[in-house]
Protein backbone atom coordinates (compact mmCIF):
# COMPACT_ATOMS: atom_id res chain seq x y z
CA UNK A 1 0.00 0.00 0.00
CA UNK A 2 2.85 2.48 0.57
CA UNK A 3 4.47 2.00 -2.52
CA UNK A 4 1.17 2.16 -4.23
CA UNK A 5 0.60 5.40 -2.36
CA UNK A 6 4.65 6.56 -3.07
CA UNK A 7 4.23 5.59 -6.46
CA UNK A 8 0.92 8.27 -7.24
CA UNK A 9 3.32 11.05 -5.64
CA UNK A 10 5.89 10.35 -8.24
CA UNK A 11 8.50 8.62 -5.51
CA UNK A 12 9.92 5.76 -6.52
CA UNK A 13 10.32 2.52 -4.18
CA UNK A 14 11.39 -1.25 -3.87
CA UNK A 15 9.80 -3.86 -1.63
CA UNK A 16 11.10 -6.67 -0.47
CA UNK A 17 8.98 -9.70 0.38
CA UNK A 18 10.27 -12.77 2.32
CA UNK A 19 7.52 -14.95 0.84
CA UNK A 20 6.60 -15.83 -2.29
CA UNK A 21 3.44 -13.81 -4.39
CA UNK A 22 1.41 -17.25 -4.46
CA UNK A 23 1.69 -17.50 -0.52
CA UNK A 24 0.62 -14.03 0.33
CA UNK A 25 -2.06 -13.63 -2.06
CA UNK A 26 -3.45 -17.04 -0.29
CA UNK A 27 -2.66 -16.06 3.46
CA UNK A 28 -5.48 -15.95 5.36
CA UNK A 29 -6.22 -13.07 8.04
CA UNK A 30 -8.59 -10.72 8.61
CA UNK A 31 -11.34 -9.40 7.06
CA UNK A 32 -12.83 -6.13 7.54
CA UNK A 33 -12.13 -2.75 6.51
CA UNK A 34 -13.19 0.53 7.98
CA UNK A 35 -15.07 2.91 5.45
CA UNK A 36 -11.48 5.29 5.82
CA UNK A 37 -9.40 2.22 4.48
CA UNK A 38 -12.36 1.10 1.94
CA UNK A 39 -11.94 4.97 0.61
CA UNK A 40 -8.24 5.14 0.41
CA UNK A 41 -8.42 1.94 -2.01
CA UNK A 42 -11.23 3.54 -4.03
CA UNK A 43 -9.84 7.26 -4.34
CA UNK A 44 -6.18 5.45 -5.12
CA UNK A 45 -7.50 3.43 -7.58
CA UNK A 46 -7.55 -0.04 -6.01
CA UNK A 47 -10.91 -0.62 -5.19
CA UNK A 48 -12.49 -1.37 -8.33
CA UNK A 49 -12.35 -5.59 -7.60
CA UNK A 50 -13.65 -4.65 -3.49
CA UNK A 51 -16.74 -2.34 -4.68
CA UNK A 52 -17.91 -5.23 -7.12
CA UNK A 53 -16.61 -8.17 -4.20
CA UNK A 54 -16.87 -7.17 -0.82
CA UNK A 55 -20.00 -6.67 1.13
CA UNK A 56 -20.96 -3.61 2.67
CA UNK A 57 -22.27 -4.03 6.36
CA UNK A 58 -24.33 -1.23 8.13
CA UNK A 59 -23.95 -2.70 11.58
CA UNK A 60 -22.76 -6.01 13.74
CA UNK A 61 -24.64 -7.85 16.32
CA UNK A 62 -23.88 -8.85 19.85
CA UNK A 63 -25.18 -12.30 21.11
CA UNK A 64 -25.50 -13.00 24.36
CA UNK A 65 -28.21 -14.73 26.90
CA UNK A 66 -29.37 -16.50 23.61
CA UNK A 67 -30.30 -12.92 22.23
CA UNK A 68 -29.06 -11.14 19.37
CA UNK A 69 -28.99 -7.21 19.62
CA UNK A 70 -27.78 -5.43 16.45
CA UNK A 71 -25.59 -2.29 16.56
CA UNK A 72 -26.44 0.11 13.79
CA UNK A 73 -23.73 1.66 12.74
CA UNK A 74 -25.30 3.31 9.92
CA UNK A 75 -28.03 5.15 11.87
CA UNK A 76 -25.70 5.77 14.32
CA UNK A 77 -22.03 7.26 12.53
CA UNK A 78 -23.51 7.20 8.61
CA UNK A 79 -20.75 5.13 8.19
CA UNK A 80 -20.19 1.19 7.67
CA UNK A 81 -17.53 -1.51 6.99
CA UNK A 82 -16.31 -3.50 4.14
CA UNK A 83 -16.32 -7.60 4.66
CA UNK A 84 -13.13 -7.75 1.84
CA UNK A 85 -10.27 -10.76 3.20
CA UNK A 86 -6.83 -9.02 3.60
CA UNK A 87 -5.23 -11.19 1.04
CA UNK A 88 -7.49 -9.89 -1.74
CA UNK A 89 -6.28 -6.67 -0.87
CA UNK A 90 -2.94 -7.98 -1.40
CA UNK A 91 -3.92 -9.28 -4.37
CA UNK A 92 -5.21 -5.72 -5.97
CA UNK A 93 -2.70 -3.86 -4.63
CA UNK A 94 0.54 -6.61 -6.30
CA UNK A 95 -1.07 -6.31 -9.54
CA UNK A 96 -1.68 -2.76 -9.21
CA UNK A 97 2.14 -2.46 -8.30
CA UNK A 98 3.29 -4.75 -11.37
CA UNK A 99 0.90 -3.08 -13.78
CA UNK A 100 2.65 0.41 -12.67
CA UNK A 101 6.08 -1.35 -13.52
CA UNK A 102 6.69 -1.18 -9.99
CA UNK A 103 9.88 -3.97 -8.51
CA UNK A 104 8.41 -6.41 -5.95
CA UNK A 105 11.22 -9.08 -5.16
CA UNK A 106 9.31 -12.18 -3.87
CA UNK A 107 10.98 -14.66 -1.87
CA UNK A 108 14.00 -13.03 -0.86
CA UNK A 109 15.79 -13.88 2.04
CA UNK A 110 18.52 -12.85 5.40
CA UNK A 111 17.60 -9.14 4.57
CA UNK A 112 19.23 -6.87 6.59
CA UNK A 113 19.13 -3.27 7.29
CA UNK A 114 21.67 -0.91 8.43
CA UNK A 115 23.10 2.66 8.49
CA UNK A 116 19.57 4.02 8.43
CA UNK A 117 21.47 7.04 11.29
CA UNK A 118 22.53 8.69 8.28
CA UNK A 119 20.66 9.95 5.27
CA UNK A 120 22.07 7.01 2.69
CA UNK A 121 20.65 3.70 4.35
CA UNK A 122 21.30 0.15 3.35
CA UNK A 123 19.87 -2.87 2.43
CA UNK A 124 21.37 -6.46 1.90
CA UNK A 125 19.67 -9.09 0.91
CA UNK A 126 19.67 -12.37 -1.56
CA UNK A 127 17.71 -13.07 -4.49
CA UNK A 128 17.75 -16.33 -6.11
CA UNK A 129 21.46 -17.24 -4.30
CA UNK A 130 22.82 -13.82 -5.60
CA UNK A 131 23.82 -11.03 -2.89
CA UNK A 132 21.91 -7.41 -3.58
CA UNK A 133 22.66 -4.38 -1.90
CA UNK A 134 20.74 -1.23 -2.14
CA UNK A 135 21.17 2.14 -1.46
CA UNK A 136 18.27 4.28 -0.37
CA UNK A 137 16.88 7.58 0.96
CA UNK A 138 14.41 5.88 3.61
CA UNK A 139 13.60 2.48 5.25
CA UNK A 140 9.60 1.40 5.51
CA UNK A 141 9.74 -1.45 7.98
CA UNK A 142 6.37 -3.23 6.91
CA UNK A 143 7.53 -6.62 7.83
CA UNK A 144 5.26 -7.71 10.52
CA UNK A 145 5.96 -8.43 14.41
CA UNK A 146 8.50 -11.34 13.62
CA UNK A 147 10.65 -8.61 10.66
CA UNK A 148 13.75 -7.62 10.73
CA UNK A 149 13.65 -3.64 10.95
CA UNK A 150 12.33 -3.46 14.81
CA UNK A 151 14.94 -5.61 15.92
CA UNK A 152 17.48 -3.45 13.92
CA UNK A 153 17.12 -0.62 15.90
CA UNK A 154 19.71 -0.12 18.79
CA UNK A 155 18.70 -1.11 22.30
CA UNK A 156 17.47 1.82 24.48
CA UNK A 157 15.68 3.23 21.89
CA UNK A 158 12.53 2.04 21.63
CA UNK A 159 10.04 1.74 24.68
CA UNK A 160 7.99 -1.15 24.25
CA UNK A 161 4.38 -1.89 25.93
CA UNK A 162 2.73 -5.77 26.37
CA UNK A 163 0.11 -7.61 27.22
CA UNK A 164 -0.58 -10.96 26.61
CA UNK A 165 -4.35 -12.60 26.98
CA UNK A 166 -4.99 -16.08 28.32
CA UNK A 167 -6.62 -17.18 25.79
CA UNK A 168 -6.72 -17.29 21.61
CA UNK A 169 -8.96 -17.76 18.77
CA UNK A 170 -9.36 -20.92 16.55
CA UNK A 171 -10.44 -19.72 13.46
CA UNK A 172 -12.04 -21.50 10.03
CA UNK A 173 -13.08 -20.87 6.81
CA UNK A 174 -16.22 -23.25 5.59
CA UNK A 175 -18.18 -23.56 2.29
CA UNK A 176 -21.24 -22.72 3.94
CA UNK A 177 -23.82 -19.90 3.46
CA UNK A 178 -23.19 -17.36 6.38
CA UNK A 179 -26.08 -18.07 8.88
CA UNK A 180 -26.06 -14.20 8.88
CA UNK A 181 -26.24 -11.06 6.97
CA UNK A 182 -24.27 -9.31 9.45
CA UNK A 183 -21.29 -10.43 11.91
CA UNK A 184 -22.80 -11.90 15.17
CA UNK A 185 -19.71 -11.34 18.29
CA UNK A 186 -20.90 -14.07 20.66
CA UNK A 187 -20.14 -14.11 24.48
CA UNK A 188 -21.21 -17.33 25.70
CA UNK A 189 -20.11 -19.09 28.82
CA UNK A 190 -18.46 -21.70 27.23
CA UNK A 191 -16.34 -18.95 25.49
CA UNK A 192 -16.36 -16.37 22.60
CA UNK A 193 -17.29 -16.94 19.17
CA UNK A 194 -17.69 -14.70 15.88
CA UNK A 195 -19.52 -15.50 12.54
CA UNK A 196 -18.31 -13.73 10.17
CA UNK A 197 -17.53 -14.50 5.97
CA UNK A 198 -16.35 -13.74 3.09
CA UNK A 199 -19.00 -13.94 0.38
CA UNK A 200 -22.04 -15.11 -0.14
CA UNK A 201 -21.36 -18.93 0.14
CA UNK A 202 -18.02 -18.70 2.53
CA UNK A 203 -17.93 -18.19 6.00
CA UNK A 204 -15.47 -17.25 8.40
CA UNK A 205 -16.40 -18.19 11.98
CA UNK A 206 -13.56 -18.32 15.12
CA UNK A 207 -14.09 -20.01 19.09
CA UNK A 208 -11.99 -18.96 21.72
CA UNK A 209 -9.86 -21.27 22.96
CA UNK A 210 -6.39 -21.61 24.52
CA UNK A 211 -3.27 -19.84 23.29
CA UNK A 212 -1.24 -23.69 22.60
CA UNK A 213 -4.54 -25.53 21.57
CA UNK A 214 -3.57 -28.83 19.97
CA UNK A 215 -5.59 -28.47 16.43
CA UNK A 216 -5.36 -32.26 16.18
CA UNK A 217 -8.21 -32.29 19.20
CA UNK A 218 -10.62 -29.96 17.04
CA UNK A 219 -11.89 -32.32 14.38
CA UNK A 220 -14.37 -30.38 12.08
CA UNK A 221 -17.12 -32.20 13.87
CA UNK A 222 -16.39 -30.73 17.31
CA UNK A 223 -15.55 -27.45 15.76
CA UNK A 224 -19.51 -27.35 14.29
CA UNK A 225 -20.72 -28.45 17.53
CA UNK A 226 -18.56 -25.89 19.89
CA UNK A 227 -19.89 -22.92 17.28
CA UNK A 228 -23.83 -24.57 16.98
CA UNK A 229 -24.09 -24.19 20.82
CA UNK A 230 -21.91 -20.67 21.12
CA UNK A 231 -23.99 -18.82 18.67
CA UNK A 232 -27.01 -20.21 19.41
CA UNK A 233 -30.09 -17.82 19.39
CA UNK A 234 -33.50 -19.00 19.67
CA UNK A 235 -34.71 -22.47 18.70
CA UNK A 236 -34.44 -21.71 14.86
CA UNK A 237 -31.39 -20.53 14.26
CA UNK A 238 -29.16 -23.22 13.23
CA UNK A 239 -25.45 -22.59 11.06
CA UNK A 240 -25.15 -24.05 8.23
CA UNK A 241 -22.26 -26.65 8.03
CA UNK A 242 -20.29 -27.01 5.07
CA UNK A 243 -16.74 -28.49 3.93
CA UNK A 244 -13.54 -26.75 6.17
CA UNK A 245 -11.20 -25.81 4.19
CA UNK A 246 -8.54 -23.77 6.26
CA UNK A 247 -8.57 -24.33 9.90
CA UNK A 248 -5.86 -21.79 12.36
CA UNK A 249 -5.07 -20.64 15.93
CA UNK A 250 -4.57 -16.56 15.98
CA UNK A 251 -2.65 -15.86 19.32
CA UNK A 252 -3.97 -12.89 21.17
CA UNK A 253 -1.54 -10.14 21.91
CA UNK A 254 -1.27 -6.03 22.33
CA UNK A 255 2.09 -4.30 21.52
CA UNK A 256 3.33 -1.36 20.75
CA UNK A 257 6.46 0.14 20.07
CA UNK A 258 7.32 3.64 20.65
CA UNK A 259 8.52 6.05 18.53
CA UNK A 260 7.93 4.33 15.40
CA UNK A 261 10.68 5.52 13.84
CA UNK A 262 14.62 5.96 14.52
CA UNK A 263 16.67 7.89 11.83
CA UNK A 264 15.44 6.91 8.31
CA UNK A 265 13.62 3.85 9.25
CA UNK A 266 10.20 4.07 9.82
CA UNK A 267 8.18 1.15 11.43
CA UNK A 268 4.65 0.34 10.28
CA UNK A 269 1.64 -1.72 10.55
CA UNK A 270 2.29 -4.94 13.03
CA UNK A 271 5.94 -4.13 12.69
CA UNK A 272 5.40 -1.19 15.41
CA UNK A 273 2.02 -2.88 17.40
CA UNK A 274 -0.19 -5.72 17.42
CA UNK A 275 -4.15 -5.54 18.74
CA UNK A 276 -6.21 -8.10 19.22
CA UNK A 277 -8.26 -9.63 16.87
CA UNK A 278 -11.86 -8.24 18.14
CA UNK A 279 -13.25 -5.45 16.56
CA UNK A 280 -10.94 -5.86 13.29
CA UNK A 281 -8.21 -3.01 13.50
CA UNK A 282 -4.94 -4.11 12.57
CA UNK A 283 -5.02 -4.02 8.74
CA UNK A 284 -7.00 -0.70 9.22
CA UNK A 285 -3.97 0.38 11.85
CA UNK A 286 -1.62 -0.65 8.62
CA UNK A 287 -3.13 1.46 6.24
CA UNK A 288 -3.53 4.57 8.16
CA UNK A 289 0.11 4.25 9.27
CA UNK A 290 1.51 4.23 5.53
CA UNK A 291 -0.87 6.75 4.55
CA UNK A 292 0.55 8.96 7.35
CA UNK A 293 3.85 8.07 5.70
CA UNK A 294 3.72 8.77 2.13
CA UNK A 295 2.08 12.17 3.13
CA UNK A 296 5.47 13.18 4.93
CA UNK A 297 7.43 11.38 2.51
CA UNK A 298 5.75 13.71 -0.13
CA UNK A 299 6.51 16.70 1.62
CA UNK A 300 9.37 15.87 2.35
CA UNK A 301 10.76 15.50 -1.29
CA UNK A 302 8.18 18.80 -2.54
CA UNK A 303 9.67 21.19 -0.28
CA UNK A 304 12.34 19.35 1.61
CA UNK A 305 10.82 19.94 4.83
CA UNK A 306 11.01 16.97 7.71
CA UNK A 307 8.51 17.95 10.31
CA UNK A 308 5.81 15.61 9.00
CA UNK A 309 8.38 12.85 9.45
CA UNK A 310 9.41 14.15 12.73
CA UNK A 311 5.65 13.97 13.81
CA UNK A 312 5.16 10.38 12.24
CA UNK A 313 5.16 8.18 15.60
CA UNK A 314 2.87 10.59 17.37
CA UNK A 315 0.81 11.03 14.68
CA UNK A 316 0.28 7.29 13.85
CA UNK A 317 0.24 6.48 17.73
CA UNK A 318 -2.73 8.84 18.51
CA UNK A 319 -4.71 6.56 16.73
CA UNK A 320 -3.09 3.05 17.36
CA UNK A 321 -3.56 3.91 21.17
CA UNK A 322 -7.42 4.44 20.38
CA UNK A 323 -7.57 1.14 18.43
CA UNK A 324 -5.44 -0.85 21.21
CA UNK A 325 -8.28 0.63 24.13
CA UNK A 326 -11.18 0.17 21.65
CA UNK A 327 -9.46 -3.80 21.23
CA UNK A 328 -8.49 -4.21 24.31
CA UNK A 329 -12.30 -3.33 25.65
CA UNK A 330 -14.09 -5.36 23.28
CA UNK A 331 -11.65 -8.89 23.95
CA UNK A 332 -12.63 -7.70 27.58
CA UNK A 333 -16.35 -7.84 27.38
CA UNK A 334 -16.85 -10.45 24.59
CA UNK A 335 -14.43 -13.79 26.04
CA UNK A 336 -14.88 -16.41 29.14
CA UNK A 337 -12.35 -15.17 31.81
CA UNK A 338 -10.97 -17.89 33.57
CA UNK A 339 -9.89 -17.86 37.11
CA UNK A 340 -10.95 -16.97 40.84
CA UNK A 341 -13.36 -13.83 39.22
CA UNK A 342 -14.58 -15.97 36.24
CA UNK A 343 -18.00 -15.49 37.79
CA UNK A 344 -17.88 -11.88 38.77
CA UNK A 345 -16.39 -11.06 35.22
CA UNK A 346 -19.33 -13.08 33.32
CA UNK A 347 -22.15 -10.60 35.15
CA UNK A 348 -19.97 -7.57 34.73
CA UNK A 349 -19.70 -8.22 31.08
CA UNK A 350 -23.20 -8.73 30.57
CA UNK A 351 -24.45 -5.57 32.33
CA UNK A 352 -21.85 -4.03 30.21
CA UNK A 353 -23.52 -5.54 27.26
CA UNK A 354 -26.90 -4.39 28.72
CA UNK A 355 -25.79 -0.87 28.73
CA UNK A 356 -24.02 -1.14 24.83
CA UNK A 357 -27.45 -2.66 23.87
CA UNK A 358 -30.10 -0.45 25.36
CA UNK A 359 -28.03 3.20 25.66
CA UNK A 360 -28.10 4.97 22.62
CA UNK A 361 -24.90 6.62 23.86
CA UNK A 362 -23.08 3.51 24.63
CA UNK A 363 -23.97 1.99 21.08
CA UNK A 364 -22.93 5.06 19.40
CA UNK A 365 -19.65 4.84 21.09
CA UNK A 366 -19.25 1.12 20.15
CA UNK A 367 -20.00 1.97 16.39
CA UNK A 368 -17.82 5.33 16.23
CA UNK A 369 -14.71 3.04 17.29
CA UNK A 370 -15.40 -0.02 15.17
CA UNK A 371 -16.50 2.21 11.67
CA UNK A 372 -12.92 4.17 12.85
CA UNK A 373 -11.87 7.30 12.71
CA UNK A 374 -11.13 9.47 9.49
CA UNK A 375 -8.21 9.51 7.93
CA UNK A 376 -6.09 12.56 8.58
C1 LIG B 1 -13.03 -10.95 11.25
C2 LIG B 1 -11.96 -10.84 12.11
C3 LIG B 1 -12.08 -10.08 13.23
O1 LIG B 1 -11.03 -9.96 14.07
C4 LIG B 1 -13.25 -9.45 13.57
O2 LIG B 1 -13.34 -8.72 14.71
C5 LIG B 1 -14.31 -9.55 12.71
C6 LIG B 1 -14.20 -10.31 11.56
C7 LIG B 1 -12.92 -11.79 10.03
O3 LIG B 1 -11.87 -12.40 9.83
O4 LIG B 1 -13.88 -11.85 9.26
Amino acid sequence: MLSHLLHLDGIESVVLETKSREFVEQRVRAGVLEQGSVDLLSSTGVGERMRREGLVHEGIELLFNRRRHRIHFKELTGRSITVYGQQEVVKDLIRARLEAGGQIFFGVEDVRVSAFDSDRPVVRFRDQDRERELTCEFIAGCDGFHGVCRPAIPAGILRFYERAYPFAWLGILARAKPASEELIYSNHERGFALLSMRSPSVTRLYLQCQPDEDLAQWPDARIWDELQTRLASGPEFRLEEGPVFQKGVTPMRSFVAEPMQFGRLFLAGDAAHIVPPTGAKGMNLAIADVRVLSRALKAFYSSGTSDQLACYSDNCLRRVWRAQHFSWWMTSMLHRMEGPDSDFDHRRQLAELENVTSSRAAATNLAENYVGWPLE
